[in-house]
């Protein structure tokens, strides 16, 4: 028996809940041990709920559980939740989480407390939703120098600026449809201002460049100013409007990073990704271009990259200690331009 908790029941973490339910056959198959949610910790009225009985208020409880061996942290913010993460991992416990704004800010502490206690701070519910991208990066990217990676990160964006070019809906229409959908943040802002993408993007510049990249020097801009009227030109040239995070290694310790609107020529891929669908590439010097697509943001996409996490913890506890970067940022410079 593999025992972990889940912080934060909301939208992500009642999908965990129900993928280990759902193919808890699987699971427990690939784990070699079956997995047991031990705890809930929520601070909100449970009443009636059919896990009532496994919620906490108190996440002491749980830190200073020694079955516990697995924390699954989704409450999102770097709050709360930085908290929670640090004094789980101080305490030996793996952390896995899809907060990106946490490891976007306190990834370089976090990893490195991680490897100091042996245990293991996994993320890859934090870009891309349930796509593999962490991973592919990290391990079987490993032999490539990553000249460059973009792409479209952010579900909530994109949903929106498909339905206003397939379906001429109206900007708000669109953001509201996004967020009955579980894909927007909780305050989607954060999408539409390009955060959530700037996030993102940190997270995987330090996977590809070595180097924690603060989402605060980070150029970002949303979709806010984007009008029909643009899509439509956009469109009558050949170009789709999508919004992107970039990095791209320039000449020596230079890296880009910016996030923006572009103009993406019709031909190429990351053009025809639509709806709440994310595709990132990576051109690495030995692979060439390598695109990793799939559902970006919702409840079970997201849920299933968690998971995965809690497996790899389960089969590797104090024995995994492969993400990890320095600090001391590179030089950032801005460029931004058409995709051609
Ligand atoms: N709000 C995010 C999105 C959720 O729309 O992509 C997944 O990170």
């Amino acid at each position: 028996m593999f025992d972990i908790a889940i912080l934060g029941f909301g939208t992500v973490g009642s999908g965990v809940m129900e993928v280990i339910e759902k193919n808890s056959d699987m699971i427990s198959q690939s784990a070699a041990q079956e997995i047991r949610v031990k705890y809930i910790v929520d601070v909100r009225d449970f009443t009636g709920n059919p896990y009532e009985s496994l919620i906490v208020k108190d996440f002491s409880v749980v830190e200073n559980d020694p079955d516990v061996k697995v924390v699954v942290e989704t409450i999102g913010g770097a709050g709360v939740a930085y908290d929670f993460t640090r004094r789980s991992l101080l305490k030996g416990k793996s952390v896995v989480t899809s907060n990106k704004e946490l490891v976007a800010t306190h990834g370089y502490e976090l990893t490195q407390i991680a490897r100091e206690k042996g245990v293991n701070y996994l993320f890859e519910a934090s870009v891309g939703g349930g796509i593999p991208i962490i991973r592919p990066i990290t391990q079987c990217l490993a032999a490539n120098k990553i000249n460059e990676i973009y792409g479209i990160l952010n579900g909530t964006t994109n949903y929106i600026l498909t339905e206003m070019v397939k379906n001429g809906v109206a900007f708000a229409n669109a953001l509201r449809e996004a967020q009955e959908k579980g894909y927007a943040e909780q305050n989607p802002d954060a999408d539409i201002k390009g955060h959530d993408v700037c996030r993102k993007i940190c997270i995987l510049s330090a996977l590809c460049f070595g180097r924690h990249v603060y989402p605060q020097h980070v150029e970002t801009e949303g979709i806010e100013a984007v009008t029909l009227d643009d899509i439509s030109y956009a469109g009558r040239i050949g170009y789709r409007v999508k919004l992107l995070g970039r990095a791209i290694h320039m000449e020596g310790d230079k890296i880009a990073v910016y996030v923006a609107p572009h103009l993406v020529r019709e031909d190429n891929l990351i053009a025809s990704v639509e709806g709440v669908m994310n595709g990132i590439i990576v051109r690495g010097n030995a692979i060439g271009d390598v695109m990793f697509y799939g559902a970006g943001a919702g409840k079970l996409p997201t849920a299933s990259a968690v998971v995965a996490d809690i497996i790899d913890a389960a089969k590797h506890v104090n024995a995994r200690k492969w993400l990890s970067w320095q600090d001391g940022g590179p030089e950032l410079i801005y460029d931004v331009g058409l995709l051609e």
